[in-house]
């Protein structure tokens, strides 16, 4: 049998984008419940920097990335929904994406419906669904309803520019910031209703501004340290302060006596590995997210992309918050 090799981004310890280096591997063949797929594309996230810089520490070494799209090349015993040939997609666990040809678990990869393209499934799936389960999932008491206001952090990256056209295609008033004026441009090109410079404009008394004093149902915060504070004061009475995110450093530990005085809010901590973590759930979240894709209502925004072997400087400019949209891994 010809042994299948692939070329693939390793890290041997955590630290900084120079961490990231090109090795080869070999291949093996997929056990039971596993596929084996051939990537066309891959996607960047800011979970990858996480994993690389140790903020996530990981077992080492390690193959990074947690998105791709490709064919499926061969299917192991169990597997009952991919065939060899299938067009598909995924964001999973454990990471491994930055190569060709993979070996991995079928459970989270999906087929990619004809009507999107390899680079659109590689750039859509992990932010995608958890742009999936904020606006459609993670909602505060009573849920959500049209003309009501949520704010979004850095609203123009790859999660952001999904959840504003989602958001809109919702009837939600999405609120966005984002950290220059072009940015916030784009947010609102998107979808967003409002938007908020936060390198120049104190958010919190813009929110107050705009929503006439009331507040906010839901914050959907993924930059973490920098907007903790001032989002909790954004939130209407009995609102929702949604982390997902640590984007400017992780959130200091808080007591939970400060929620009562600030409206009896609630504060969640959300993964989007916990709501992938079947197959049905899976495919539920996926086949919304198709839906909304192909329907035209939310467009996959790729604005950078970068072949594999250049994945370093991938990672600094996503770092240096220079990148709109989603970003991918060209093979
Ligand atoms: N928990 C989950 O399930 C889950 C899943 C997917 C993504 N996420 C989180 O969602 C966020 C968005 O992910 P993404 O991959 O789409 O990334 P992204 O939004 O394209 O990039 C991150 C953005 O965060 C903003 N930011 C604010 N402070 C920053 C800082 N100090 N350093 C770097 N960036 C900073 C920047 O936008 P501005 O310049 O506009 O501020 C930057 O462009 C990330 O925090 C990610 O970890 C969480």
């Amino acid at each position: 049998m010809t042994q299948i090799t692939s070329r693939a981004i390793h890290i041997s310890q955590h630290g900084g984008p120079e961490q990231l280096s090109l090795v080869q591997v070999t291949v093996g063949e997929p056990g039971p419940g596993e596929i084996r797929i051939r990537h066309k594309a891959v996607g960047l996230n800011f979970i990858d920097v996480y994993q690389r810089s140790g903020l996530y520490p990981m077992n080492l070494p390690m193959q990074l990335g947690m998105e791709a799209s490709g064919v499926v090349e061969a299917v192991g015993e169990g597997v009952t929904h991919l065939q060899v040939g299938d067009r598909a997609a995924y964001a999973s666990q454990p990471p491994g994406s930055y190569c060709e040809v993979r070996v991995m678990p079928a459970k989270c990869v999906c087929k990619l419906p004809d009507g999107i393209g390899f680079d659109t499934g590689a750039a859509m799936m992990l932010k995608g669904l958890t742009a999936q389960y904020l606006l459609r999932r993670t909602l505060p008491q009573g849920g959500l309803n049209p003309g009501d206001f949520v704010l979004f952090h850095a609203a123009a990256g790859g999660v952001g520019l999904i959840a504003c056209q989602w958001a809109k295609a919702l009837g939600l008033q999405l609120i966005g910031t984002a950290g220059s004026d072009a940015k916030c441009a784009l947010a609102k090109e998107h979808g967003a209703a409002h938007v908020i410079n936060y390198a120049t404009e104190d958010f919190q008394a813009r929110v107050k501004e705009i929503t006439g004093g009331r507040g906010v149902k839901v914050v959907y915060d993924s930059v973490g340290k920098d907007t903790w504070d001032k989002s909790l004061d954004c939130l209407a009475p009995f609102g929702l302060m949604a982390s997902f995110g640590n984007a400017s450093g992780p959130v200091a530990p808080f007591s939970p006596g400060i929620l009562g005085p600030k409206g009896s809010i609630y504060v969640t901590r959300q993964t989007l590995f916990t709501h992938i973590a079947t197959r049905e759930s899976t495919q539920a979240m996926a086949d919304e997210l198709f839906a909304v894709v192909l329907s035209g209502a939310v467009k996959i925004r790729i604005d950078q992309r970068f072949a594999l072997e250049d994945v370093q400087a991938a990672h600094r400019a996503l770092e240096a918050r220079q990148t709109t949209g989603c970003t991918i891994l060209t093979l």
